[in-house]
């Protein structure tokens, strides 16, 4: 199915879901389309989670419609196609981290050569290749993060699905992982992840939906902060000082600074606090 911009590899319509009388997801429409990344920003308990448990195929829906790579997400040769990395979800202790890779290659039913073959592209990718004999038990938590992104990624997925892939990282692991993802996006995968980290959004992101049990908002990180934002960020270098201005007095404003000075929207950070507090 052509779009207007690419294809689409995700299409959620209308979706609810409770769990027991309690509201989930209440009404969620939103896409994603190849070579795009998408993040569902939103608090504890916004039913992110839960949103893309759906997505994979764990939870089905109470209402609404899920079509994923052109069919259902229960369907086994649909969840072959896509890439998971469940939240709290960690490797095989007792299993090096070649096996973890190459067993999960054969879960997702890639032949033995097929299976292989990809495993040691994923550990030179991931720079994993000098600890695939270690127990997987033995790694550090970011290791054993990078460990399951490999897994996600071992059956070649033209969807992936991330659901907060650099919890718990220290800063160096997640520029690579956000390195990598970057790199898969240019090789047209899609992405959905879910992440509590602004910056995180700001930084991958092509479109962002606010999440907290509905969509609040939707639309590229800058556009979000456009709409969100009355006030422009001035910087006046000379006293360093921070203003806020309103849009239709930055003009006027800047005009009486003397040295440099710099104009920028505030951070997410600050919008996504209006956002949730706008609606609760
Ligand atoms: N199996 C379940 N039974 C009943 N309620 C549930 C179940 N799973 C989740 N919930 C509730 O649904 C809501 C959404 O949970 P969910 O895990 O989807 O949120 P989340 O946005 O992923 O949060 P977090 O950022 O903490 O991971 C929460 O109030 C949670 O307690
Ligand atoms: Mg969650």
């Amino acid at each position: 199915m052509l779009y207007k911009f690419d294809v689409m590899l995700l299409n959620v319509n209308h979706l609810w879901k409770k769990y027991k009388n309690f509201v989930a997801n209440e009404d969620v429409t939103l896409h994603v389309d190849e070579g795009e990344i998408v993040a569902l920003l939103g608090p504890n308990g916004a039913g992110k989670t839960t949103l893309v448990k759906q997505v994979y195929g764990e939870l089905y829906p109470t209402k609404g419609e899920i079509e994923v790579l052109g069919g259902k997400p229960w369907e086994g040769k649909i969840k072959r196609k896509m890439g998971v990395i469940p939240q709290e979800c960690v490797p095989y202790g007792d299993l090096t981290v070649e096996d973890n890779l190459y067993y999960i290659a054969r879960i997702k039913g890639l032949d033995r050569n097929t299976a292989q073959r990809n495993v040691q592209d994923i550990m030179e990718k991931l720079d994993l290749s000098k600890r695939k004999k270690v127990m997987t038990r033995d790694l550090s938590g970011g290791l054993k993060r990078r460990l399951l992104i490999g897994m996600a990624l071992v059956n070649s997925p033209s969807l992936i699905i991330l659901d907060e892939p650099t919890t718990g990282l220290d800063p160096e692991a997640r520029r690579d992982v956000w390195n990598l993802l970057l790199s898969l996006k240019e090789q047209g995968k899609g992405m959905l992840l879910t992440t509590h980290y602004l910056d995180e959004a700001e930084r991958l992101a092509d479109r962002i939906y606010f999440l907290n049990r509905k969509v609040i908002s939707e639309g590229t990180p800058s556009q979000i902060k456009e709409k969100f934002s009355a006030y422009y960020e001035v910087i006046d270098y000379s006293t360093g000082k921070t203003y806020y201005v309103k849009e239709d007095e930055i003009k006027d404003f800047v005009a009486k600074l003397n040295g440099r000075f710099e104009v920028r929207l505030p951070s997410l950070e600050e919008i996504y606090l209006k956002v949730i507090n706008n609606d609760s």
